[in-house]
């Protein structure tokens, strides 16, 4: 039987490498065999895609290359990293997936969500995330926090009307995927978080039983 797919994603400072964290604890001290990982990236040439989409070197680059990187970065996760572990039984925790694909790119950028639809399903076939968190939090408070950290990279240097897109997507995405997206409030302080986040991973992992 495959392991369960489990996925984060989370607005601009939104404390999703801290969640992470704790999600992944959650999940070894519930007995689980975890293999973490991240998009962009996960192997040494989706790292290498990475280093591409969030540096500088290639600024402006064009929507559709940098949707076709973002795949191709993918493509290679899912046959190298993410099935093999799935096909193991462990369950994979992914920080970010294809959610960001269309939150960023489609909502974000613009570009036509059937065009998204087609890839994914030409990348992945059926597999879709078992469970999805959503780290919420208004764009203002997020770019504050993630303000506080060091240099933006590319997608962080993007205007505040392009992160309300992206918000307002991944918020489409939970009402259109109801049974496998799960919204956590990140407004409120790191406890209150981490206690939605538990709420969360023990009814999904009892409906699992
Ligand atoms: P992060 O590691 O800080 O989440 O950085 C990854 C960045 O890449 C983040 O700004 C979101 C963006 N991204 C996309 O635009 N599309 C995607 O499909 C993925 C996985 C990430």
């Amino acid at each position: 039987m495959l392991g369960l797919f489990i996925t984060l994603e989370g607005s601009e400072g939104a404390g999703k490498s801290t969640n992470l964290g704790y999600i992944h604890d959650y999940l070894v001290n519930a007995g689980h065999d975890v293999m973490q990982t991240r998009e962009p990236g996960g192997t040494p040439l989706s790292e290498h895609i990475r280093n591409l989409l969030l540096g500088h070197e290639y600024d402006g680059m064009a929507d559709d290359s940098e949707l076709l990187l973002m795949f191709a970065a993918r493509a290679e996760h899912l046959a190298k990293r993410i099935i093999p572990a799935l096909t193991a039984g462990k369950t994979v925790l992914c920080d970010r997936f294809t959610d960001a694909t269309y939150a960023y790119q489609g909502y974000g950028r613009g570009i036509p969500l059937e065009r998204i639809a087609r890839l994914e399903d030409w990348v992945q076939g059926p597999l879709r995330p078992d469970l999805t968190l959503f780290l919420d939090l208004p764009v203002e408070l997020g770019m504050k926090r993630a303000g506080e950290r060091s240099a933006p990279d590319r997608f962080e240097k993007q205007q505040m009307e392009f992160f309300d897109k992206v918000r307002h997507g991944y918020l489409d995405r939970a009402r259109q995927f109801p049974q496998r997206y799960r919204v956590i409030d990140a407004s409120v302080n790191l406890e209150q978080v981490q206690s939605q986040i538990s709420t969360v991973l023990a009814d999904f992992l009892e409906s699992r039983k």
